[in-house]
């Protein structure tokens, strides 16, 4: 925090005062020296009443008009920020490097609106998006259910609708899923539970989740995966590799080539998800990482927008680093560097 500065003005009128009182004081002593003690007291009493009452009133002046006036504007900023309007700003009447309190009070309370605005809009986002994808799947189950009731289908069509019904259906408990689990990782603090794992035996383990998916799309999958034992959060990094390995596997047409591999460059475990797959455009490339963005807005695949959202909050959780490269038509790949190499 920005600390006031130190500014000898006030100080020096504080001292002016307080010689002032001190010099009148010697004069009225000097004055009554002579006098007697009855009337001493009552030209000190009076000398104090008058000096206190002064006092206030420079007091009450000085509150009146220069700090009363910056403390209304603070308290009405603040009620409107209580009454949920974020758009209020303070303007501090210095400059910034001569900054007072009330200067610093102003910009920490311009920062906490700022703050404020941006989780306000995040809400609405996140609970728009939410209401958007359970919107999709619940009309995809009330219509085809509502098919099904009339009756008349053949068994061929039924089982195509019981099927549709049935990834509706996965579709929400994968979303109710992921909110939770993004949910947890975001606002929990949640701590990564260090242990000492084969991270090698890990990504076998994940790529073999998909071999009947990389099988039914014909897809090649080639694999260049070293021996390595990592310290770092084994079921954390689960949600990495199938996060990644799932959209190489989504995003590549038939035929396509997904490749993994796990080298240990320059003491940093490296793993590298790359695919043949369809790329990401570099406009999109920015918000990849975004909760809810989905490149195609259309939904034609599978998803929720929410994977990539979370690997990148659990590789922030365990100090580690992503990116992609990526070329659109040719294909992407995904790199996480991650410590703790055994
Ligand atoms: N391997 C990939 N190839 C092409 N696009 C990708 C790839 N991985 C991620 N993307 C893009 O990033 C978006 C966000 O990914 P993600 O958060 O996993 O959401 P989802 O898989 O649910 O769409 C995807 O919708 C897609 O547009
Ligand atoms: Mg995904």
């Amino acid at each position: 925090m920005k600390r006031r500065n130190f500014s000898p003005f006030g100080y020096f009128m504080f001292f002016i005062s307080v010689a002032a009182v001190t010099t009148c004081a010697v004069l009225v002593y000097t004055l009554v020296a002579d006098m007697n003690a009855g009337a001493i007291a009552a030209i000190m009493l009076a000398v104090v009443l008058a000096l206190a009452s002064l006092c206030t009133l420079l007091d009450y002046l000085r509150r009146r008009f220069i700090d009363g006036k910056i403390t209304d504007e603070i308290a009405s900023a603040t009620a409107l920020m209580a009454h949920g309007d974020y758009t209020v700003r303070l303007t501090p009447r210095h400059a910034y490097n001569a900054y007072d309190e009330y200067d610093i009070i102003m910009e920490n309370l311009n920062s906490l609106a700022a703050e404020l605005a941006k989780t306000e809009m995040m809400n609405s986002d996140f609970i728009s998006n939410v209401s958007h994808e359970i919107k999709m799947p619940l009309s995809v189950i009330s219509n085809y259910a509502a098919a099904l009731k009339k009756g008349g289908l053949d068994n061929e069509t039924k089982e195509k609708y019981i099927s549709t019904l049935i990834g509706a259906s996965k579709r929400l408990s994968d979303l109710v899923v992921n909110v939770l689990k993004l949910n947890k990782l975001e606002h929990s603090n949640v701590a990564a539970d260090l242990k000492e794992f084969d991270l090698a035996e890990e990504l076998r383990a994940c790529i073999l989740d998909f071999e009947e998916v990389i099988d039914n799309k014909n897809l090649q999958l080639d694999c260049d995966i070293d021996e390595i034992c990592l310290y770092s959060d084994k079921s954390l990094l689960e949600t990495v590799w199938h996060n990644l390995i799932s959209n190489a596997v989504k995003f590549t047409p038939e035929g396509g080539t997904i490749t993994v591999t796990l080298k240990n460059e320059n003491g940093l475990a490296v793993v590298s998800v790359s695919d043949t797959g369809c790329g990401i455009a570099s406009g999109t490339g920015e918000h990849i990482f975004d909760k809810f963005f989905q490149g195609d807005t259309s939904h034609a695949q599978e998803g929720n927008g929410l994977g990539l959202a979370m690997v990148k909050r659990v590789i922030d959780i365990l100090g580690g680093e992503i990116s992609v490269s990526s070329k659109v038509g040719e294909g992407s790949t995904f790199t996480v560097k991650l410590k703790g190499l055994k």
